[in-house]
């Protein structure tokens, strides 16, 4: 904290290399190490200023990923960061606790920046949070999975050559957990909470353990949900987050693993987007004595229903070919403006049988209905993030609060990087 009180973070873009694989080290991007970035923290009410410096030889951004703030502050494409520049964003943090993340956005390369290693947490804090019995020590029993897949080329260089066949940009064959191949986790009390991150360009992953004990999710995107709800496989698309807690009993190994996800489009097209593909993510060793965890309460938060009926307006964005609605991406063209305050209806529709998902800038959406039904329990809290099926309409419902700003657009997007650096996303002010 400085002498007013700001919570000050810095954060440097910079070239490294690490050593994932035998042999040959990988020529990496980090923020401030090697690769991927330290997890930032903040409370609800605390005043940030993070100093993000590039010392990449790129132009690059950073984004806060499900963060409400002003747009000028949204590290979009429009705060684009030159090399050796310094760009010093700085917002009140009012949202509820949650799982956030950030990345760079710079105009058409988010893809390659990501790959190469940039990202990060953001992990919000609040009373409401606080007083709840979850595990929360952080690296012991409340532990950080961001979970990435690269391909490697025969020099254990990251490969990002896109797909031959498919459209979804590069899917890798190895899972790197918080940056490291092969991963495993020391656990040492009964519960543990996993904060889970799919942070991939486009490989979806269906969660789920080697023996199927149930995950019990507790947060989606945005924050908790309004009472835990266990399953057994849990799907994330890029960009998605969910809180987890886990059980486990003395002296036990057993393995998080990536089930072959449900994408809905055809055969061939789902067979080229990794529909078939398993993975084992990360193996959790129980000590032969493990620490007591309190039980999981009943209810978590209040997650009041946005009010529907008040809606202003209900928009249609169809997502096709690199496009949205017929448009590619232009920097110059603000695709609509809001009205403060008020409460809009979004539905996403995904016209190819590609694999898309959309995500919105500054706003946490409340899922209606997938297909004409009611989300699952998984997806009822906060999104930011949804995954679109081919043939299943998503209708979302959001309200624009706070900060305005007739000239400095938000974007929304399908997290599907490659899609996004093709064109696939729009911007709208906030007026
Ligand atoms: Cu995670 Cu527009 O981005
Ligand atoms: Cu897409």
């Amino acid at each position: 904290r400085d002498a007013d009180g700001r919570l000050v973070f810095d954060l440097q873009l910079k070239e490294g290399s690490r050593r994932f694989l035998p042999g040959e080290s990988t020529r990496t991007w980090g923020f401030n190490g090697d690769y991927l970035g330290p997890t930032l923290r903040a409370r609800r009410g605390d005043h940030v200023v993070v100093n993000v410096r590039n010392s990449l030889p790129e132009t690059s951004s950073v984004h806060w990923h499900g963060m409400h703030l002003p747009a000028a502050m949204d590290g979009g494409p429009h705060q684009a960061v030159a090399p050796t520049d310094t760009w010093s964003p700085e917002w009140t943090v009012d949202q509820p606790a949650a799982t956030l993340w950030y990345h760079p956005h710079p105009h058409g390369a988010t893809a390659k920046h990501v790959y190469r290693g940039l990202a990060g947490l953001f992990l919000v804090d609040d009373d409401a949070e606080a007083a709840l019995p979850l595990p929360r020590e952080y690296g012991v029993d409340d532990v950080p999975v961001v979970v990435q897949d690269r391909a490697f080329d025969g020099g254990n260089q990251f490969d990002d050559a896109p797909h031959l066949m498919s459209s979804a940009g590069v899917l890798g064959d190895h899972l790197l957990v918080n940056g490291t191949y092969g991963p495993y986790l020391d656990v040492s009390t009964r519960r543990v909470r996993l904060r889970l991150l799919n942070g991939s360009n486009a490989r979806v992953y269906q969660f789920a353990f080697s023996d199927d004990r149930p995950l019990t999710v507790i947060a989606s995107d945005g924050g908790l949900l309004a009472a835990p709800h266990a399953t057994r496989r849990l799907q994330l698309s890029p960009g998605e987050r969910a809180e987890v807690i886990v059980e486990f009993t003395p002296g036990e190994t057993v393995v998080l693993r990536s089930e072959p996800p449900e994408l809905m489009g055809d055969f061939f097209t789902d067979r080229v987007h990794g529909g078939d593909d398993r993975f084992d993510v990360l193996e959790f060793r129980a000590a032969a004595e493990l620490a007591d965890s309190p039980p999981l309460p009943d209810t978590l938060v209040e997650v009041p229903p946005l009010p529907v009926d008040e809606a202003v307006t209900t928009r249609t964005f169809e997502l096709s070919g690199f496009r949205i609605n017929k448009s590619k991406m232009d920097m110059s063209r603000i695709d609509f403006g809001v009205r403060r305050d008020s409460v809009e209806i979004w539905e996403i529709v995904n016209v190819d049988a590609s694999l898309h998902n959309f995500h919105v800038h500054d706003v946490q959406f409340q899922v209606l209905s997938i297909g004409g039904e009611a989300p699952p329990a998984e997806l009822a809290g906060w999104k930011d993030t949804v995954q679109v099926w081919h043939g299943r309409p998503v209708r979302v419902a959001m309200r624009f609060s706070d900060f305005t700003d007739p000239d400095m657009p938000y974007m929304y997007h399908c997290h599907i990087l490659y899609h996004e650096d093709s064109g696939l996303m729009g911007q709208f002010v906030v007026l």
